[in-house]
């Protein structure tokens, strides 16, 4: 099969600081404007297509694969910016990071309240399986 995932949309009260914002702490390229969305695109050519709603923001989640040396450079500026972060997706782990597979991952939130993580290994890549 030759299907790629291609892009999503992210709710957004301000879709030209959220897609700068999110570009900013994963070190992506400055986002780029397409119809009524502010796109983000990863190395992998998907696109995160902010869209401005009014109302409230169901939070969704959007993770991303990263090598050890990003993720220092993210966890960094996550670290710099004095957001908080957590081990887990539940967020009971507050200030920690996990190692799942043998790598590295953190969850921290956008500015829309989006739960990010970045991870260093896939999701059972390493023999980790809850
Ligand atoms: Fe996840």
């Amino acid at each position: 099969m030759a299907i790629d995932f291609n892009h999503t949309i992210l709710s957004a009260h301000d879709s030209r600081a959220s897609a700068n914002f999110l570009a900013e702490i994963l070190g992506l390229p400055a986002p780029t404007h397409w119809g009524p969305f502010e796109m983000v695109t990863t190395a992998n050519g998907a696109n995160l297509d902010y869209m401005e709603v009014a109302g409230e923001i169901t939070p969704q989640h959007y993770a991303f694969l990263v090598s050890e040396a990003e993720f220092d450079a993210i966890f960094g500026r996550v670290r710099d910016r004095k957001l908080p972060y957590w081990a887990d997706p539940g967020r009971t782990k507050p200030g920690e990071i996990n190692h799942h597979d043998s790598g590295r991952g953190v969850y921290f939130e956008e500015i829309n309240g989006h739960l990010l993580e970045i991870i260093t290994r896939p999701y059972g890549s390493g023999g980790w399986n809850p």
